[in-house]
């Protein structure tokens, strides 16, 4: 296990090229499969996750060529997945184990996948994937009922209308991909909007999608067609260095061509809030999906920071940064609360428990609450020793905790990073 020590560092000067969306490249890769021409996939990400979705591809049939900056992946068409030569390793890729079976249920009869990944992957319950699975007339055994390994039999499926019960954009898409293939139309009900890169993939790919209030309804179709596709910049990882931009002060930093998609922008819209000074051609709220990916450049500075409720509706437009939320408002004035995010508890990691424990020993004043976290703001953050706990975003809020600190940083664990932005050591030295 690697321990990496990160200084305070003065201020951070600089354009930053994000690494390619993770969420993006997941579903590229696993629609590309679903069609039967050619797809060209451009900027998709080369990382843990991603190269486990790549390799689970391969597995059920497709043909990925890797050529310097894009890929070619040539699928099996959207019936015609092949079993696999052995359990499919999903790695660390919660969104590799819960998209996947989605198109796998609705495969022929007489088929079968066992899914499984690392010691983390089989903490994290797919009990909530199987549910609509089932429903549809799928079915999914999993150990002890609701953890991988698990196996996904080919069936027959029928629509339905769902309600998810957490607001999930894996389970929404799990059940999105499963309606492709079932007989049809499958209504899905979202308590609160997720993240949409499936609709808009699927639309591109010439799908139907319909939005209707909080319902997405995807109908089954014969074919997907794709000719091409560009990833964008993943905000997700972006944002380590937004945090940093904001914490440092006479920092200002550039963002080249993030994807600003309104379903992503929780964390900036946070930031805002609490006095950071955020510029960009940012998706307006509630924008409705269509086939693209909006992108823009960021312009980041560090103002005067005050505290801030994130309230559940907001949970999940900014569920991958909630922890650096915590890391900034230890910086703000007054209270910073997180409500409504028990969801954090089946990330990589137990993250309410990661965020806190790892802060607290930074110097923080934080505790969980019963759905999420409070920080009570003092100006600053000492310094300290953090474990990753082998999750990559904790690994990187360690390094971003290190650089805004007084004493410095040592994280433990800081190769777990490489699940999604491998780069982060060498744009942090470029940065900095
Ligand atoms: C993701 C959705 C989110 C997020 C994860 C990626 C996706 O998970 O935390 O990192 O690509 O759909 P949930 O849908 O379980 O909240």
């Amino acid at each position: 296990m690697t321990k990496v020590r990160i200084d305070p560092v003065q201020a951070l000067r600089g354009s930053l090229h994000p690494p390619p969306d993770k969420s993006i490249s997941h579903r590229c890769a696993l629609v590309a499969t679903m069609t039967m021409d050619p797809v060209l996939v451009r900027n998709y990400l080369d990382a843990g996750d991603t190269n486990a979705t790549l390799d689970a591809v391969r597995s059920v049939g497709a043909v990925v060529e890797n050529r310097p900056d894009e890929l070619v992946i040539r699928g099996t068409g959207l019936r015609a997945a092949a079993e696999a030569d052995a359990p499919i390793d999903v790695r660390n890729a919660g969104t590799l184990m819960r998209l996947l079976p989605g198109w796998l249920a609705g495969q022929p009869v007489g088929l079968q996948w066992t899914i499984d990944g690392d010691a983390s992957i089989r903490r994290r319950p797919v009990d909530r994937i199987a549910a609509p699975l089932r429903a549809m007339g799928g079915r999914v055994e999993a150990t002890d009922g609701r953890y991988p390994p698990f196996t996904v039999y080919g069936s027959t499926l029928h629509g339905i209308e769902y309600d998810l019960p957490v607001a999930s954009a894996q389970v929404k898409s799990c059940a999105m991909l499963a309606a492709l293939v079932a007989s049809g139309e499958t209504s899905i009900h979202e308590p609160h909007p997720t993240r949409d890169h499936t609709e808009r993939l699927l639309m591109r790919a010439g799908v139907p999608v319909r939005r209707e209030g909080t319902r997405v309804i995807v109908p089954s179709v014969d074919e997907l067609e794709l000719d091409d596709v560009t990833v964008p910049g993943d905000l997700s990882s972006a944002a380590f260095f937004i945090a940093a931009g904001v914490l440092v002060p006479g920092s200002r930093l550039m963002v080249d061509r993030v994807g600003v998609n309104w379903t992503r922008l929780g964390f900036l819209r946070v930031l805002d809030r609490m006095g950071a000074i955020v510029i960009g051609d940012l998706e307006p709220e509630g924008a409705p999906p269509g086939p693209e990916e909006p992108v823009s450049d960021l312009d980041i500075a560090a103002g005067p920071l005050e505290g801030t409720t994130v309230e559940p509706d907001e949970v999940p437009l900014a569920i991958d940064e909630l922890p650096l939320i915590a890391l900034v408002g230890c910086f703000a004035e007054g209270e910073t609360v997180v409500r409504g995010a028990n969801e954090l508890r089946f990330k990589e990691s137990d993250r309410i428990a990661g965020v806190v424990d790892g802060l607290r020993g930074l110097g923080a004043d934080i505790e969980a609450t019963e759905d999420g976290f409070a920080v009570r703001g003092t100006g600053g953050l000492r310094g300290g020793v953090i474990d990753s706990r082998g999750d990559h975003r904790l690994a990187m809020l360690g390094a971003v905790a290190g650089l805004a600190s007084q004493e410095g940083v040592e994280v433990v664990g800081m190769d777990a990073a490489a699940v999604s932005y491998p780069g982060f050591p060498d744009d942090l030295a470029a940065l900095v």
